[in-house]
Formats: structure tokens, sequence, C-alpha cells
């Protein structure tokens, strides 16, 4: 890692898609540092450009104006040396291969150097709760669990940053609580060696983003922009109980108050 200060610094970005016949503003003026280990969620209306965020991070698309740094370096370089693991609401698992053979995909198909040392297959299996199932195909798997093969496929390459777009989305909610805190106790475990994996979480759910985060950000309706920036100081690990503790509720109900004052 190069020596900033921060992991992910994102600045001014404002994203225009153009096609030459419509021009849409999907973010406007956003500026979030993320510094490495962080767990930051972005909440915000459907529309107002959580996804385009998360690919400027990523390096899949360019900004229209500003900067979008991991490492102080285009995220283009991190994303080709497999520093950057995306999950997507969608698992994209392919359904002829197995759970196992899913999960390796990726180690498959790069011929990269390895620079570093990386968790074998047995071990990412173990730390989704698959192991029992390696040799299953996704259409034999319930929804939650294809969300955890996606996510063992993205900590293949013990990637330093995670970019996860509404991972738990088409799940339902019980399941989507598990999911969670599942979630907590990988990024506890299997950080990276500098220490915890940086996360970077887009979601729909108040109390997903609270459980989860250090960090929440709400995002305007679009174009999007930064319209808070919250602190979530409650104590780790976190638990369902704390749920219902007074602090949680608080942030709920401003999370909640803004995310309505948005919409009126
Ligand atoms: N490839 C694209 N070409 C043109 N417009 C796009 C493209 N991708 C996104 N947009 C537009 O940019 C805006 C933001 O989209 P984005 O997917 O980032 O929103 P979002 O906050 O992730 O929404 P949701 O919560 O519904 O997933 C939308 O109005 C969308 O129509
Ligand atoms: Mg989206």
């Amino acid at each position: 890692m190069a020596n900033t200060e921060y992991h992910v610094s994102l600045h001014d970005l404002t994203h225009v898609f153009d096609d030459g016949r419509r021009s849409l503003t999907a973010l406007s003026s956003v500026t979030i540092d993320v510094p490495p280990g962080q767990f930051t969620s972005v909440i915000g209306p459907s529309g107002c450009g959580k996804s385009t965020l998360l690919r400027l991070a990523g390096g899949l698309l360019t900004p229209s104006e500003g900067t979008a740094l991991v490492d102080g370096e285009p995220p283009r370089k991190a994303q080709r040396a497999r520093e950057i693991g995306f999950v997507f609401q969608d698992p994209s698992l392919l359904p002829w291969r197995t759970v196992a053979k899913n999960i390796a995909l990726p180690l498959e198909v790069d011929h990269l150097e390895r620079t570093r040392e990386l968790p074998d297959l047995a071990e990412l299996l173990d730390l989704v709760g698959l192991s029992e199932f390696r040799d299953y195909h996704p259409y034999e798997l319930s929804g939650g669990m294809q969300q955890r093969v996606a996510l063992a496929r993205a900590l293949a390459f013990n990637p330093t940053l995670l970019l996860m777009d509404e991972p738990f989305g088409a799940v339902d909610e019980i399941t989507r609580s598990a999911l969670r805190y599942e979630l907590l106790r990988i990024w506890e475990r299997h950080g990276g060696p500098a220490g915890r994996k940086t996360v970077l979480f887009v979601t729909h759910s108040v109390s997903e983003a609270i459980t989860l985060s250090d960090r929440v950000i709400v995002l305007s309706g679009r174009p999007g922009r930064v319209r808070a920036d919250i602190a979530i100081e409650l104590p780790r690990p976190r638990t369902e109980e704390m749920e219902q503790t007074e602090p949680f509720l608080d942030y709920a109900a401003q999370l909640r108050r803004l995310l309505k004052e948005d919409a009126q």
C-alpha cells in the first residue's frame, strides 16, 4: 500500500452518463475519504448514484470530473493487481460449475504473479460455512448460500478493499439479518496483513448500515451528493441485542429522518 492516509479517496466526483442523445448527471461533487480498515456504508434513494459511486471507486467507470484514488493511485491499478473484491446484488455464479469451482474461478483465469498469500479453497469454504456444499451446483443452493459463494469468490484474492453493492438485497429479512452478522465475523477474522479489509457497502437497509458500519454516508436524491456523514460509535463486536438499544435506535431515527426529508 502506498504511503497515503486514506485507502479510498473520492474527491469532487461528478459523473454524467452521456450517450450523445441524452445526458444524465448521476453524482455531483461527492467527496469521501476512507481510511484503511474502515467499514463504510452508503445509503440513499433509488437512482441517486450509489452503484455508480462504487463502480467509480473500483475503476469500472472513469469519473466525468474529480478524482478517484485507491492507495493514492487510479483504482484500475488496484483492480488489475486484484486488490479489490466486488460483490454485486446478483451473485452471478456460473450454473454449470460447482460451489468450489465457482469460488476458484478467479484464480484459474488469472495468471498474475502472486505477491501476497492467498487463502486456500478449504479455508474459503469454511469461512462462508459451505464446506459441506463444495460439490453442489448453484441451483441446489438457497439465495443466501449463493451470496455466500459470491463473497468467497470475492475473497479468493485476499483483496484489501471490498466493494459490495446491496449484496443481501435479494434474500428474505431473516436470512439477511443472519448474513450481516456472518459478514462481520468474516470481516473481523479475515483481515489482510495490514489488518482488516476496507469495505464500501451499499444498502437500502438502515439497520443493516448501522449494524455493519463504522460510518454511514447518506446521499441525496439524484444527482447524488453527500447529505450526511455519520460516525457509528457502537462497540464491536456488534450483536443482535444491540439493535434494541437506545443509541442504535437513535442512529436509526436520525438516518430515517434524513432519507425521508430527501423524499419530500
Ligand atoms: N450505464 C448507464 N448509462 C446511463 N445511465 C446510467 C447508467 N448507469 C446508471 N445510470 C443512471 O444513473 C443514475 C444512478 O444510477 P445508479 O445505478 O448509480 O443508482 P443507485 O443509487 O445504485 O440506484 P438503486 O438504489 O436503484 O440501485 C440512474 O438515474 C441511472 O438511470
Ligand atoms: Mg444500485
